[in-house]
This record gives C-alpha cells, sequence and structure tokens, in this order.
C-alpha cells in the first residue's frame, strides 16, 4: 500500500507558480548561512510578475507572450569590466593582484608534494573543470566532489557545493589545506615561495604596502583571479539584450518552458543562471548550491557527484522525481510533463546558453 503524506498547510493553495514565487521570497532549504547575495526583493517581484503573466497567458515562445521584456531585465549581464567586477573593500581587485594570482593558480609549490595546483582540477581549457565526475584524490580512492567552474564566481555569495564557505578569500585555504586535494603547509609554502625572486617582483607590484608572500597575499591574489574569470558572451546574451533573433525558435521555446512550465528559473535565475542558495534535488539529503548554467558544453559530467553525463540525463532526473516527496525542494515543479519535444526544446535552449556569439 502507498502511503500519502499530508503536506503542512500551503499558503500558494497548491499552485506550482504562486508556489515558485513564494519559494523566491521565502528563505529555500534551510541552511547553516544566512543568504549572503539573495536577490533583490524588486528582482523577486519581477519574477512574480513574469509567472503571473505566464499563468494568465500559456506561452509558445518566450518573445510571443509579452513576458519577454521582464525576463531580459531578470536575465541582463552586469558592466564586467575590471573596476566594475565586484570585490571586497579589503582586497580591491587590480591587474596585478589578477596577474599574481594567475601566477600562483598554476603554482604546485602550493601543494605538498610540489605536484599540484588549482589548474590542475580547474583547467581553463575546460572551463575551470576536470572532465572528471568526481575531482582525483591524492590517495586514489578517497571520495571528493565533482569540480565547479570558477566561471563569474565575483557575484557570487557562497561558495563550494555546501555552501560553507562566505567569501573567496575564506574559500582559497581550504584546497591548499586539503589532504587530498593539495596537501600543502603554509610553512612549506612560504619558505619556497620566498626564495623566488620573480614572485617577489610580482609580489612588490600587487602587494606595494606589504610585499610579502605571506598566507593573505596569496589568498587575496588568488581571489583576485578567479574574480576575473567572467563567462564570455554568448548568443542568450544577445537574445536578453534585444537581438531576439540570436535564438532559433526552437530555442526560444526552450526558453519559455526553462521559465514557465519547466519552473527552472525558480532556481537557476539571473545571467549567472543561479539563486546562489541551497536546495534538495533528489540526489543527496543535504542542500546544494544551484551550479551556474555557464559553460555547460565543457563542463560534464554534471551535478556535485558527477552522476549526470548530459543536460538530457539532468532532465530526465528533475522529470522523473518522485511526485510527494516532502524533503524535495518546494520549487521543484512535479510532475513537469515535458513531451519529447518539450525536452528537446529545453536542451536546445540550455545548450544556446554557452554557445560563444560569432
Ligand atoms: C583535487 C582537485 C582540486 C584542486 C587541486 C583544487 N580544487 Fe577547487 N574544487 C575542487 C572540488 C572537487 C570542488 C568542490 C568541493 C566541494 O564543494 O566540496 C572545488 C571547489 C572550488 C571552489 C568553489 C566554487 C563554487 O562554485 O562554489 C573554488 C572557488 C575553488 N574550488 C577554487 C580553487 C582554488 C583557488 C584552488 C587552488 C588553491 C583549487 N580550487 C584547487 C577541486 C579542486
Ligand atoms: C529547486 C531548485 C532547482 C530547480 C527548480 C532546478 N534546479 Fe537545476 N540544479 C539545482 C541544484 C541544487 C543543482 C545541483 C544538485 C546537485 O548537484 O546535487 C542543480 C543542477 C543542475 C544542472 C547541473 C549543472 C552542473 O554544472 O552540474 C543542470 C544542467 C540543471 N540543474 C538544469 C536544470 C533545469 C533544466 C531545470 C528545470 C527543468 C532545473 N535545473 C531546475 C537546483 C534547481
Amino acid at each position: 500500500m502507498q502511503l500519502i503524506k499530508r503536506r503542512p498547510f500551503d499558503p500558494t493553495g497548491g499552485c506550482f507558480l504562486a508556489q515558485a514565487c513564494y519559494a523566491r521570497l521565502m528563505p529555500a532549504a534551510p541552511s547553516r548561512l544566512t543568504p549572503p547575495s539573495s536577490p533583490s526583493r524588486s528582482t523577486a517581484l519581477k519574477i512574480c510578475l513574469a509567472f503571473f503573466l505566464i499563468a494568465a497567458a500559456p506561452i509558445k515562445t518566450a518573445s510571443a507572450d509579452g513576458t519577454l521584456p521582464i525576463w531580459r531585465e531578470i536575465f541582463a549581464r552586469p558592466p564586467t569590466g575590471i573596476s566594475q567586477i565586484p570585490a571586497p573593500p579589503d582586497n580591491p581587485l587590480t591587474r596585478e593582484k589578477i596577474r599574481l594570482g594567475q601566477t600562483l593558480f598554476a603554482d604546485t609549490r602550493l601543494s605538498g608534494a610540489g605536484n599540484r595546483s588549482c589548474a590542475t582540477c580547474h583547467d581553463a581549457d575546460r572551463d575551470y573543470t576536470d572532465g572528471r565526475a568526481r575531482a582525483k584524490p591524492i590517495d586514489g580512492k578517497t571520495r571528493l566532489a565533482n569540480t565547479p567552474t570558477l566561471f563569474n564566481l565575483a557575484w557570487a555569495g557562497r561558495f563550494f557545493w555546501d555552501g560553507r564557505a562566505n567569501s573567496l578569500e575564506e574559500q582559497a585555504p581550504f584546497p591548499i589545506e586539503h589532504p587530498q586535494e593539495m596537501a600543502g603547509s603554509w610553512g612549506a609554502i612560504l619558505s619556497r615561495l620566498s626564495a623566488d625572486r620573480a614572485l617577489d617582483e610580482q609580489l612588490r607590484k600587487a602587494f606595494p604596502h606589504n610585499p610579502e608572500p605571506t598566507k593573505a597575499n596569496i589568498v587575496a591574489a588568488l581571489a583576485s583571479f578567479e574574480r576575473s574569470l567572467v563567462s564570455p558572451l554568448t548568443r542568450f546574451d544577445e537574445f536578453v539584450s534585444g537581438k531576439t533573433a540570436s535564438l532559433s525558435r526552437l530555442e526560444q521555446q526552450g526558453f519559455a518552458l526553462f521559465v514557465g512550465k519547466a519552473g527552472c528559473v525558480s532556481c537557476h535565475s539571473g545571467w549567472r543562471f543561479t539563486d546562489d542558495r541551497l536546495h534538495r534535488t533528489g540526489l543527496s539529503r543535504q542542500a546544494m548550491k544551484t551550479p551556474t548554467l555557464r559553460g555547460l558544453s565543457s563542463t560534464a559530467p554534471f551535478m556535485h557527484d558527477g552522476s549526470r553525463n548530459s543536460i538530457r540525463e539532468v532532465i530526465a532526473h528533475y522529470a522523473g522525481l518522485p511526485q510527494d516527496d516532502p524533503t524535495l525542494s518546494p520549487n521543484l515543479i512535479r510532475p513537469m510533463q515535458l513531451s519529447a519535444y518539450d525536452t528537446m526544446a529545453l536542451i536546445a535552449f540550455i545548450k544556446s546558453i554557452d554557445e560563444r556569439s560569432p
């Protein structure tokens, strides 16, 4: 016999659009952290309004239903020049720090055995991932997570799949000290680096007032380099900036599904395609940070455990979620009722997010 559990009182009356709005305005899955950069209330209200318009008039393509101007605002890229990239007041972004950070990012002296760097796992040619389901541990058997891309993290509010770091400065020492990632120790690292003249020159330029190879300077430079990693402009960005024809009809239908019936936008929203919140999507009992959908053409396998090899497999996972599982995020629309054609359109759209404009 199947037991149907009653859900707690639901102020949205079960309407999934209202639920998506509600979830947008209310804190998502309980987390140990307060959401540091949750979208502004006005963005949340715009998303609600767009949902409402969609509810009022079922859509065929995003451009045909009148909501497009609102979505264009929600998905607009911010300016990404070096002076416009957000950085904390105590670590302002400079070209010199970015350059030093780039050098250190590939420097194997930051690891215990001198054979690993950040770039070992975050490979620029794969949009800063490693092509593996899970990152390769030093001992060959410890289970690490899937390596995420490092794109657009200057705008992110929390870091790691479980959101346990609050800034890039706080994040950087983790992989350096992690016994299965780089197994570095600061004493050894600092003495190796202080013997390096070329690095000394770079340190002087990056930190003119305090050019020592300290842990704080190394971390500040790594964080600065990471802030400079902005995903390239794509056909989707052109579409958002006004060139509707930059997406094919099929891709536009996929976009309409993404922001409509499939409900993806309730978590993957904004130009980075993430709300920076933690959600339970049925893969793990622990809530995970919504990953960006930028860079997907080179960042497979997907999900925190690398368990899905393609966008199609990810969508099949969402579509196959149990109907009545109260542990799942309320943002997940179940059942999504995607036809084979819908799935094709959704995949085509998601691919367009990453297709560099010619
Ligand atoms: C052994 C492979 C490996 C190495 C080496 C490595 N990383 Fe990572 N990186 C990962 C994995 C795996 C995760 C996800 C871990 C998690 O969330 O628990 C991650 C997560 C991150 C994140 C969080 C991204 C996000 O979206 O939340 C940042 C930032 C990062 N790494 C930067 C670095 C830097 C800087 C270095 C070098 C100091 C480095 N990594 C070295 C594998 C690696
Ligand atoms: C409840 C919030 C939520 C909704 C709704 C949602 N996602 Fe996700 N998405 C996530 C989270 C969280 C993850 C990471 C899950 C994990 O790794 O355990 C994820 C992972 C993904 C990934 C893998 C990205 C990567 O780099 O690993 C893709 C692709 C994706 N989602 C697409 C979609 C699509 C398409 C939809 C709509 C059908 C959708 N998502 C709806 C929160 C959501």
